[in-house]
């Protein structure tokens, strides 16, 4: 690994990194500039929906950069109508607003809520969330978070963001007052450790907040884009909430993220959003080129399969080693490790060349590409495996 070729400290110090420097990517596998190759399980934090560098995107970057980068936010440009288009087309919503990353959907989604609180519930601002949520880096999407981690971080917090439980309607009920405008929720808390919301919790929001006339706001960051295998989570449980964010897989790769909202809840007047960047024809070209793909006739099928797959080898395995249950849905998976020691796992894979992630200390999430092959899931399995009879000896010498 050549890493004293590379000026690390220009950069700001804001995580620990492992040190190696990545140069390639192509479909499940990265290059480091060592040429040491990796079979990758994160993919950006499930960014990489179609795998490294796939060239349906790399393509339709290519073509756009030649014709127009960017005419200005003031003008409408063709790509950016046309992805907006295939969202509607393809979900429940009727407008969709284009951002630069999840966590600037969040905050318009938010935003969008107080708007339609002022203009149809008195004023009304507060957006019930969730203990465990994670919506983003913002400060106002930080607030709407239920992140531990985050409680004493960069205080005042923007205020409005009451906390109920996941899965207990009765903790939201109980949160719902003159106040309140809108429910946000991930169907499948990612970062806290791939904790899914019940299909059934999810039909009973939507019923309480129907009744209340509040906005359900579901953050699909994660697990929107064939993440699940549905094109959108909500799909699972029959429900058509009002907003939804996309982020992550929506760009294949590229920062891009949606805000949508069906025509009722799309109450933006001139001047409440917009931004330098958003719709910008480069992004929205691979957004289209991303959406063509996952959302083809036999793509999503060949995700819920691939999941079940993992799904059930993870679970042959966490039997073999006596680990706990796997969680999550589709290819959006964690395996529940009993004991802390995801961070070790992480650290051993990574030197045999498989990428994994720790999202809690006791937690591995699972997030490949969604067109993985089951070889290199069976790969994954047998490099975990013996990572884990590694440390089971370990663990049994010391
Ligand atoms: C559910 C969810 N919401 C929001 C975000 C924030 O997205 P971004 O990092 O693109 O701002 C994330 C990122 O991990 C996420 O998983």
């Amino acid at each position: 690994m050549n890493i004293a070729t590379h000026p690390f400290d220009a950069l700001m110090d804001i995580t620990a990194r492992p040190p190696a420097v990545f140069v390639r990517g192509e479909g499940s596998f990265l290059w480091d500039d060592s040429g040491k190759r990796y079979l990758d399980f994160m993919q950006g934090w499930a960014v990489n929906c179609l795998g490294h560098s796939p060239p349906v995107v790399a393509d339709a970057l290519a073509a756009q950069a030649k014709l127009l980068l960017t005419p200005s936010p003031a003008f409408y440009n063709a790509p950016s109508l046309t992805l907006a288009r295939a969202l509607t087309d393809h979900s429940c919503f009727d407008r969709v607003f284009f951002a630069n990353s999840g966590a600037e959907a969040n905050e318009g989604a938010i935003k969008l809520a107080r708007r339609y609180g002022a203009l149809h519930r008195h004023g009304a601002y507060e957006i019930i969330t969730f203990n465990g949520a994670f919506h983003g880096r913002t400060l106002a999407t930080m607030s709407a978070s239920g992140k531990k981690a985050f409680e004493p971080l960069f205080e005042p917090k923007v205020p409005g963001f009451p906390k109920a439980r996941l899965n207990d309607l009765a903790s939201v009920k109980q949160l719902i007052n003159d106040r309140t405008v809108a429910v946000m929720l991930e169907p499948i808390q990612g970062e806290a450790g791939v904790w899914p919301a019940t299909d059934q919790f999810l039909r009973e929001l939507r019923d309480l907040t129907t009744t209340h006339g509040l906005l359900l706001i579901v953050d699909e960051i994660q697990t929107g884009m064939g993440r699940t295998g549905k094109l959108f989570h909500y799909e699972h449980a029959g429900i058509e909430p009002d907003i939804m964010t996309l982020g992550k897989g929506i760009g294949g790769g590229v920062p891009l993220a949606a805000l949508l909202a069906t025509e009722a809840a799309s109450c933006f007047q001139h001047g409440d959003q917009g931004g330098t960047f958003n719709g910008n024809p480069l992004m929205c070209a691979a957004g289209l080129a991303v959406l063509r793909a996952v959302a083809a006739p036999t793509f999503l099928k060949s995700v819920a399969d691939a999941g079940l797959y993992l799904e059930t080898e993870l679970q042959r395995m966490s039997a073999r080693h006596g680990l706990g249950a796997v969680r999550g849905r589709g290819l959006l998976l964690a395996l529940d490790l009993k004991h802390p020691i995801g961070a070790s796992i992480v650290a051993h894979a990574f030197d045999d060349g498989v990428l994994l992630n720790a999202p809690q200390p006791d937690a591995l999430r699972f997030m490949p590409a969604l067109n993985v092959s089951r070889e290199q899931i069976a790969q994954m399995i047998d490099c975990l495996d013996a990572i884990l009879t590694r440390m089971g000896a370990a663990r049994r010498v010391a």
